[in-house]
């Protein structure tokens, strides 16, 4: 194995008052070092083991799959956010992102409307992705079920926003759509997607 768990980016308070520390400490430290020992086990001794992540996940199923795919899920919903709440979002209005995000949704307000619709009526656990699909080159917002991510049909992930009980219940209990709102409106982290979608096009 050349990976291994990611840091979490900032402190367990950062974000608050979306996101408590309690949930934060628990979500990365029991869950997302969870998923990382799990991972660890299934793959000792196994040639598997010497796949990447990435590889893991496009090409295992089963529980190395739902484990490595939870891992990256994890490190990259640590990294689709940011601190900073009391700032109040600052979502993009110009530039290469906002002219694509116009392009796919008619406006910012429109994808986050479809974001947080997508986060909303994910049925049980999952999460919510906006990526860029490179065939039809528009940005897509999908809900997509347990450790699926887009790596899986070789779309582009840009943030996500992890939408399982353990990510918001200590704090809002089965409110999901105050945690949902919360993180779109304060704490996505829009340069992170801008980035990731000039890396992709
Ligand atoms: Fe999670």
């Amino acid at each position: 194995m050349d990976f291994k768990l990611k840091p979490l980016p900032y402190a367990y308070d950062a974000l608050e008052p979306h996101i408590g520390a309690e949930t934060v400490e628990t979500h990365y430290e029991k869950h997302h070092r969870g998923y990382m020992e799990k991972l660890e086990k299934l793959l000792s001794g196994q040639p598997a083991a010497e796949r990447s992540l990435e590889q893991l996940i496009r090409e295992q199923s089963g529980p190395i799959f739902d484990n490595a795919a939870q891992v990256w899920n994890h490190d990259f919903y640590w990294r689709s956010l940011r601190p900073g709440a009391e700032r109040g979002g600052q979502k993009p209005r110009r530039g290469p992102l906002a002219e694509r995000i116009v392009a796919s949704f008619g406006s910012v307000d429109g994808l986050c409307r479809q974001l947080e619709d997508a986060a909303d009526k994910l049925f049980g656990s999952g999460y919510a992705w906006l990526f860029w699909r490179p065939g039809a080159e528009r940005l897509e917002v999908a809900g997509l079920p347990d450790a699926d991510n887009p790596l899986l049909t070789a779309d582009v992930p840009l943030l996500c926003i992890d939408v399982w009980e353990h990510a918001y219940y200590l704090d809002r209990r089965n409110r999901r759509d105050e945690y949902v709102s919360g993180v779109i409106h304060d704490l996505l982290d829009w340069e992170a997607a801008e980035r990731r979608l000039r890396d992709a096009v």
